[in-house]
């Protein structure tokens, strides 16, 4: 029985020889031309006109929070389901996660929760927006695109831009997917994307940082290169970060960027045939792509209530386990993470839920149609089909 991974590198294209290109010319570290055209690539899959490579996607979401003025002591709004990388992320700026939870259709952050904490838990004095319960300034919101779906940013912008907010997307895990034909990642005022192994396109570890404004373009990419003042001299006005992408992880990058149309065809086909073949069963249900939305299906998820399937999400996944096969829950709310109990507060009862109910189903686009078919089969068996 072969295994059947969760989401697993897929390497198909000119991977090899961009790489061999790096070595043979020894243009091996964070400058290079593949540093320049994959940050072009991402400029343009994003249609936001500056993109700053950096290390990882955490790496870039850290510079993005410094280069929006996030300051130690601020609160900065993240979805409450999510990855904990954000969240760490905004902890790194030694700022405050608020986090808010999720909707129940497409598990996102929940906007209208967004505007109730603003219009009712805050207060706008002299332009700065304040907590009323904490004291303290409310700067940033990050919302995070989970599994590929976005989240409804026409509105999170429109409360931004109300409350003078700056918004920072977290795309990390929705390269690719579009939101009224506009590229998720180039919505907010700064896009952060992750090319981890486990992404849709993976450089090994890297991130990318976009945006429509150049001086953040600049100031991001000062900072990820220890924020050099005088590089002759060696001169730094400000504390900066080892933060910028090599040349060869580069590489890897602009082979896979020309293979992402594809990827995100392949795994929205996936997610197609999981939903032809389980929709009918009771107890399951997918997360409902919005209108106006084209999800990249990173990951797709089932949400199981238990007592109509007969089985418990938990108990799900060790059968899959048991028959080589990779699926896992959602990840632990950021309100309740113990690693974040200095967080403000808020009730996010819809996120508990799906973090109590949901699993992820193996995506990877390198997945054959026999992978996702054996998959389906040990569900409906589980299911008593
Ligand atoms: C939602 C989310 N944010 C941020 C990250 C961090 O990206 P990286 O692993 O490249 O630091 C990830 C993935 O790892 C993620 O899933």
């Amino acid at each position: 029985m072969t295994f059947v991974p969760l989401s697993a590198p897929h390497l198909s294209g000119n991977e090899w020889k961009y790489i061999k290109d790096c070595l043979d010319t020894g243009w091996v570290s964070s400058v290079g031309a593949y540093v320049t055209r994959f940050e072009n690539a991402l400029a343009d899959a994003s249609a936001a006109p500056h993109a700053v490579a950096t290390t990882c996607g955490t790496a870039a979401l850290h510079v993005a929070l410094l280069v929006a003025g996030v300051k130690p002591g601020d609160e900065v709004l993240v979805s409450s389901m999510t990855f904990i990388a954000p969240v760490n992320a905004i902890s790194y700026a030694n700022a405050i996660p608020v986090p808010v939870d999720a909707e129940a259709n497409h598990w996102q952050m929940d906007v209208d929760k967004v505007r109730a904490f603003l219009t009712n838990d805050c207060e706008l004095r002299d332009d700065r927006l304040f907590n009323k319960i904490s004291g303290r300034r409310v700067a940033a919101i990050v919302p995070v695109h989970i599994l590929g779906h976005p989240v409804e940013m026409t509105s999170l912008m429109k409360l931004a831009d109300e409350f003078g907010l700056i918004v920072i997307e977290d795309a990390t895990e929705s390269l690719g997917s579009t939101y009224f034909d506009r590229p998720v990642g180039g919505i907010g005022h700064m896009g952060c994307y992750s090319f981890n192994g486990n992404k849709i396109i993976t450089t090994g570890g890297g991130g990318m940082l976009v945006t429509a404004n150049e001086t953040w373009a600049k100031k991001a990419r000062y900072l990820t290169t220890q924020a050099k003042d005088d590089p002759q001299e060696y001169i730094h006005h400000e504390i900066g970060y080892n933060y910028r992408l090599t040349n060869i992880q580069a590489a890897l990058g602009c082979a896979q960027m020309e293979l992402l149309a594809g990827y995100v065809e392949r795994r929205r086909d996936i997610h197609a045939m999981y939903r032809s073949h389980l929709s009918d069963i009771s107890g399951i249900q997918f997360q409902a792509e919005a209108e106006g939305v084209r999800s990249n299906f990173w990951l797709t998820t089932i949400y199981i209530d238990r007592a109509q399937f007969g089985m418990a999400a938990r108990a799900l996944r060790q059968v899959l386990k048991d028959a080589q096969i990779e699926a896992r829950p959602l990840w632990q709310p950021a309100h309740l993470s113990p690693a974040h109990q200095d967080a403000f507060k808020l009730p996010c009862p819809v996120s508990e839920d799906l973090f109590a109910n949901c699993l992820s189903l193996p995506s990877s686009s390198s997945s054959s149609d026999q992978d996702i078919a054996r998959v389906i089969q040990v569900i409906r068996h589980a299911a008593g089909h």
